[in-house]
């Protein structure tokens, strides 16, 4: 049974997804941090919208997505909610709102659920987090994995690397993603690694896969908006397709304003407010009464 929004459109579910990978219909997702921009994500017609921790970097300014808090992810999951009316709706758990304890990382994750209205928890890493995804399921929180390029492990990784390049690299990504599907997971990002090895992936799994930077065999793809729409300022990775450069276009009409106001052609009469003509009349003869006693 497919449940349909007010405006006839079907909403999207993880049981979509997996019909979608079994019609092998692709898949497609943005990530969006606020009302307006998932409000013309979702119109769009984007199927899955995530509230990324990316927002650490495009949003906040930080230099990667480890100081990103539980209250940030809480504060942009409300505020993306609100402009969701079909897409699946996706809340990244933060760096260590999940690494310290079950007990801790499940609560967090209902957070995001029952305080954010996210309709699905993401967090990285396979294998290790078997056990975890499973829990998360069993307190029916569905859960996306992501595993390859996680940059949550800058650290661990040395630096943000494509993954999966060796013989035992591709095996451990592959127990990796089998292991997130045996414990329920909904679906699994793939990122930043070869193509070769998403198109692996993807074949042997059931649940769909979304890849950024891992090639266009995966289930579905996913891209940062900001990167999308050349709001960045770092030079784009090379996986990234800018669609628009936002960035000049906010420039250019921010410089325009200035220039504007500073020589007096902003605001016009046009755009300024009057009073009706009979308070206009009044409040002149009261001035020229004023100056007459002056005199
Ligand atoms: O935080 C994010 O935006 C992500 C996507 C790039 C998959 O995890």
């Amino acid at each position: 049974m497919s449940i349909t929004t007010g405006d006839f459109r079907s909403k999207i579910t993880a049981s979509t997804l997996l019909e979608k990978k079994q019609r092998q219909e692709t898949i497609t997702c943005l990530t969006a941090y606020d009302y307006s921009s998932a409000r013309l994500v979702d119109e769009a017609g984007i199927d899955m919208v995530l509230v990324g921790d990316s927002l650490g970097m495009v949003m906040l300014g930080y230099e990667n997505t480890l100081p990103v808090t539980m209250q940030e992810m809480l504060h942009h999951t409300r505020a993306a909610r609100r402009g969701v009316k079909h897409a699946f709706f996706i809340a990244d758990m933060p760096f260590a709102s999940y690494h310290v304890s079950q007990r801790e990382a499940l609560r967090n994750a209902a957070r995001f659920i029952k305080d954010a209205g996210a309709e699905a928890v993401k967090i990285e890493g396979g294998e290790k987090r078997a056990r975890l995804v499973e829990r998360m399921v069993e307190a029916e929180i569905p859960v996306v994995g992501h595993i390859g390029l996680t940059p949550q492990s800058v650290h661990a990784m040395g630096g943000y690397k494509v993954q999966g390049k060796t013989l035992k690299a591709i095996e451990q990504l592959m127990h990796d993603a089998l292991a997130l599907e045996r414990s329920g997971a909904c679906c699994v990002v793939l990122e930043g690694i070869p193509r070769e090895v998403a198109a692996m992936i993807t074949h042997e799994l059931e649940i769909p896969t979304i890849g950024i930077g891992a090639g266009p065999e995966c289930d579905g793809q996913v891209l940062v908006f900001h990167d999308l729409l050349g709001l960045t300022f770092a030079p784009p990775a090379k996986f990234v397709r800018r669609y628009a450069d936002l960035g000049s276009i906010i420039s250019n009409a921010v410089q325009a304003f200035k220039d504007d106001v500073k020589s007096g052609g902003y605001p016009s009469d046009a755009e300024s407010y009057h009073l009706p003509t009979e308070t206009l009349s009044s409040l002149q003869a009261i001035a020229e009464r004023k100056r007459a006693v002056q005199l």
